[in-house]
């Protein structure tokens, strides 16, 4: 039978979580895809470096040559940033393949265009991972909601900045002490600029903006502060009114329908609100929309393993859709497991 083939651009925390959950969940992906999936190359920055789990024949330097194999499937982009990651995106598509990305910097720059290079080609983008980690929020908002009109968009989308408020606002730590700790962790954009700096929540911001209103909405549309301003003491007063400091992202419609913003900045939350709750890197994301309401999105936004599963998310999605199965709700592949009388909760 048919055999898909799949190449991975990047091999940092979440690309190299991805290799190993295509490796160690191999079966069950092929049950799920109806056909095998096989990773035939992995693109990294620099050659040399013991990478677990992944076999050496598979590491290559050149990108370039990988997504222009001409027999790939679908190609992961993991690179993050615009170049090179544009280029072989579309590369990827004039070869035949399909897109998987995570890259948010690049959707929020150019996300019209890359849609655009995939229909030429009649290839598939999926991005789930490029907005809140594991949080299905992009297929919510692009399939689940689609018959419905989404007024409000709002929520914590950065991970690196939530750890590090939280880390402030819990123990007291220092910003820097709390930065280098969630660099550690494997949260933090390659350059934490991009988080503390209110960057990578504005791109995630217009993509959710984008989504939720069916409109083009660029970085430069979206209002922008990150959190390099908050201190200690601004944390401390907030604790004496019953509050804590979130950074926030916030797409709206205007009352009229005419118009949508989309803004970023850090904000004063009441200890009441479920979003003061959330800790550490974790992410929640309110959507409002006219028919279904107030809907919550909650869990982990950031690291490595979280952020692989939204990619094999979408492994499976694109690669159900290149063999022409339908991907909707189905039997599962599971459904000779035995059915016990109570689970645990
Ligand atoms: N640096 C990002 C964050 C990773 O901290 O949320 C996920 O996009």
């Amino acid at each position: 039978g048919r055999k898909l083939k799949v190449a991975l651009l990047g091999c940092g925390s979440v690309g190299s979580e991805v290799a190993r959950m295509m490796t160690t969940h191999a079966e069950d992906l092929a049950a799920r895809i109806g056909a095998p999936v096989e990773l035939v190359g992995v693109a990294v920055r620099r050659a040399g470096r013991p990478r677990p789990g992944i076999p050496e024949e598979l590491l290559t330097t050149d990108a370039t040559a990988l997504v222009k194999r001409g027999d790939l499937d679908i190609v992961i982009e993991l690179i993050g940033g615009i170049e090179p990651a544009r280029t072989l995106i579309t590369t990827a598509f004039e070869h035949g393949a399909s897109v998987v990305t995570g890259n948010k910097a690049l959707l929020a720059e150019d996300g019209p265009g890359l849609y655009a290079a995939a229909a030429q080609h009649g290839a598939d983008l999926y991005y789930e991972a490029a907005v809140a980690g594991a949080i299905p929020l992009v297929r919510p908002l692009r399939e689940s909601l689609a018959g419905d009109r989404v007024e409000r968009v709002l929520g914590i989308v950065n991970g690196t900045t939530n750890f590090i408020l939280d880390k402030m606002d819990t123990s007291g730590a220092g910003y820097a002490d709390a930065l280098d700790e969630a660099t550690a962790l494997g949260y933090a954009e390659a350059d934490p600029t991009a988080d503390v700096e209110g960057f990578d929540a504005a791109a995630k911001a217009a993509i959710l903006a984008g989504l939720a209103f069916h409109t083009r909405v660029g970085l430069d549309d979206v209002h922008r502060e990150g959190i390099t301003e908050v201190t200690a003491a601004d944390l401390a007063s907030a604790q004496r009114m019953g509050c804590t400091v979130k950074l926030l992202a916030i797409c709206e419609r205007s009352a009229d329908g005419a118009s949508v913003t989309a803004r970023v900045h850090p904000a004063m939350i009441p200890l009441s609100h479920p979003l003061a709750s959330v800790r550490g890197a974790y992410n929640a994301v309110f959507v409002k929309a006219a028919a279904a309401g107030q809907l919550m999105f909650y869990g982990a936004g950031a690291g490595g393993a979280p952020t692989a599963s939204a990619v094999l998310g979408d492994l499976v999605a694109v690669a159900r859709h290149r063999l022409g199965e339908s991907n909707g709700p189905g039997e599962s592949a599971y459904a000779r497991l035995r059915v016990a009388p109570m689970g645990d909760v």
